[in-house]
């Protein structure tokens, strides 16, 4: 994870070689600063004839550019809300906090035709309004091609034959299908338990959400694995912490990292766009191991 001052959009165009390599050497970045929207001279957002502010090219090609993946599609999504989970966990109940916490780790899914196949390389957050605590709404990364390396060989080798069938989120899961909030159903996603980084080839360790299942002819090995799951994603060492402040904004590499959020905010304390670039489908780069 590299922290940069500020994403100037003066002469991006000649920067965007350099971003891409970072993001793929850093897998998150953060930036103090990051502009959405055109200003005029004053300072003040320039607004259409019809009064929206106007959203920088600069922006759309900085993620077409640094996303790198084959099915190029840009989403700007403004006035995320999200579900702060308003409760607060109060002293003395550190540990139901951290389970909270670890317990909601995930990937995201994308907003296209096939949830169940697709995911989106480039996820960004730019944080809109943030009054809240910066105790609460952190975000947290923890890296999973470091996970895959640290797994202990005979779990590895054993997960070449597995795959891995999940959703990620909240969403629940009834029979063959998840389920959304909305109630919409659709397919459950099926992947190889060890997946291959779309742009350098690296492998990682294929992990969604706690609320994965296994399916594999030789079992033998899953409690072994669903342990060490467990106390890696426990360790805090493998974490990374984002703390909030209006104005901020992160990018992250979702074919290779996990993220969760410390909760505590109420409604309108914590509002952001989301940014989204790079579809892709997790595979193995020789196919089936
Ligand atoms: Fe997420």
């Amino acid at each position: 994870m590299i922290v940069l001052d500020e994403l100037k959009n003066d002469n991006l165009i000649e920067k965007l070689d350099y971003y891409r390599n970072l993001f793929i050497e850093e897998k998150v970045i953060g930036f103090n600063k990051f502009s959405l929207y055109d200003t005029n001279d004053s300072g003040k957002y320039a607004v259409n004839a019809s009064g929206g502010k106007i959203l920088l090219d600069s922006v759309k090609d900085f993620i077409m550019h640094v996303s790198d993946c084959v099915l190029n599609q840009v989403v700007i999504l403004p006035n995320n809300q999200h579900n702060g989970q308003e409760r607060v966990f109060s002293q003395g109940h550190e540990k139901e906090y951290k389970d909270f916490v670890w317990y909601n780790i995930h990937s995201d899914i994308s907003e296209v035709d096939n949830p169940n196949l697709a995911v989106c390389r480039l996820i960004g957050m730019v944080m809109d309004v943030f009054t809240c605590s910066s105790d609460y709404g952190k975000t947290f990364f923890l890296d999973r091609e470091k996970m895959l390396q640290q797994t202990p060989d005979h779990i590895r080798e054993w997960m070449k034959q597995i795959h891995v069938v999940g959703l990620i989120g909240q969403k629940h899961i009834d029979g063959l299908n998840g389920v959304d909030w909305d109630g919409k159903r659709w397919p459950l996603r099926n992947m190889p338990g060890i997946i291959s980084h779309p742009v350098t080839g690296v492998d990682n360790f294929s992990f969604t959400s706690y609320k994965n299942k296994v399916i594999a002819e030789d079992m033998s090995l899953e409690s072994e694995y669903r342990e060490f799951i467990d106390d890696y994603l426990h360790d805090d060492e493998n974490w990374m912490t984002w703390e909030w402040q209006e104005g901020k904004a992160v990018i992250w590499d979702n074919t290779s990292m996990l993220h969760t959020y410390s909760p505590g905010w109420k409604d309108g304390e914590r509002v952001f766009t989301r940014l989204q670039g790079g579809f892709t489908v997790p595979h193995h780069k020789l196919g089936n191991l």
